[in-house]
């Protein structure tokens, strides 16, 4: 028997095509997320419900599981989908590890630039009209040569922004794990087993944690108050891990220099404190938006549908 696959969002137009000659897939027909209740009754309807980060497949969707055996989420992060309510049902949760992680390293190094050398103030300056030309003392951002780089999470993303920020831009390393890493030892980083010695050295501190409950608010007051004065935070991550108000307080008090930020806790909602700061740099949930990722990360959700359809083991399952 065909397999019902139902995606909750436009897919690249290729992986569409490539599910729609192995199974009967439900396109849908705009591109707006699906309402909680619709997300509830197409776990009712499908073999294999395929989300996205913007979906939240929480325990009362998953009860609607009634025919859904498999979510197939397109994306690494799945901190949307309740994987233990899942478990108890008895339906598998995979995702697309390792496709997006260049996509993504090159975004947060997007945003260290922006925020060090001020390109999104420059930017609305030359737009606004209000530049009045070369001088010496205009704009003045920072220098990362030398400069130490703290990831926080130093996983195979956090370790790409790493190699990116030493050999590309000379930074020096610190990270910040459950565990040393080997991968470590070719960077010269340095292991910090406490959090807020690492924030406290890092000249950039960037996100690389998964988010949920383990991670949420773990930058708050306190962290933002134990970083080093001037210094900038980077969250391509989940916007769950940064408590927002206290970021927005550290970034106008002057004891940050800068933000730059890709996700938000309630996307697409930006929080309006940050908004009418000229020292952040905010970004729409831009990670992984290359062509080639997005096509990369269906066809790996392709992948682990096609496991399960051939009754395989499913090459990125989750739960
Ligand atoms: C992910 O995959 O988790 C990103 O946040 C969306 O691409």
């Amino acid at each position: 028997m065909t397999l019902k696959v139902i995606l909750t969002r436009r897919w690249p137009t290729a992986v569409e095509r490539a599910l729609g000659e192995r199974f009967d897939v439900v396109l849908r027909s705009g591109d707006r997320p699906m309402a909680q209740g619709e997300l509830a009754g197409a776990m009712g309807e499908c073999d294999v419900l395929c989300p996205t980060v913007s979906d939240r497949i929480d325990a009362d969707i998953i009860a609607g599981g009634t025919r859904c055996r498999l979510i197939a989420n397109y994306g690494v992060g799945f901190d949307h989908i309740d994987l233990a309510a899942a478990r108890a049902r008895d339906i598998a949760v995979t995702n697309t590890p390792g496709v997006l992680t260049d996509a993504t390293a090159d975004l947060a190094l997007t945003l260290i630039l922006m925020c060090a050398r001020r390109a999104g103030e420059g930017e609305r300056e030359v737009r606004r009209g209000d530049w009045s030309g070369w001088r010496p003392t205009h704009m003045i951002g920072s220098a990362l040569k030398d400069k130490v780089l703290g990831v926080v999470g130093f996983g195979r993303i956090g370790q790409a922004v790493a190699r990116r920020a030493r050999y590309g831009f000379g930074m020096r390393i610190a990270y910040h794990a459950r565990h040393a890493s080997d991968a470590a030892n070719a960077l010269d980083a340095q292991f910090c087993p406490n959090v807020t010695d690492l924030l406290a050295m890092s000249d950039v501190v960037s996100l690389h944690v998964p988010g949920g409950a383990a991670t949420a608010n773990l930058i708050d007051a306190g962290a933002v108050a134990a970083m080093k004065r001037g210094s900038f935070l980077i969250n391509t991550a989940r916007g769950g891990v940064v408590d927002h108000d206290a970021l927005a307080e550290g970034l106008r008090s002057g004891h940050l220099a800068g933000a730059g930020l890709d996700v938000y806790p309630q996307e697409p909602l930006v929080p309006p404190a940050l908004l009418a700061l000229e020292n952040v740099v905010l970004l729409p949930h831009l990670g992984s938006a290359t062509a080639e990722t997005r096509e990369a990360m269906g066809m790996r959700a392709l992948a682990n549908i096609a496991a399960f359809a051939g009754g395989a083991p499913l090459p990125d399952r989750v739960a």
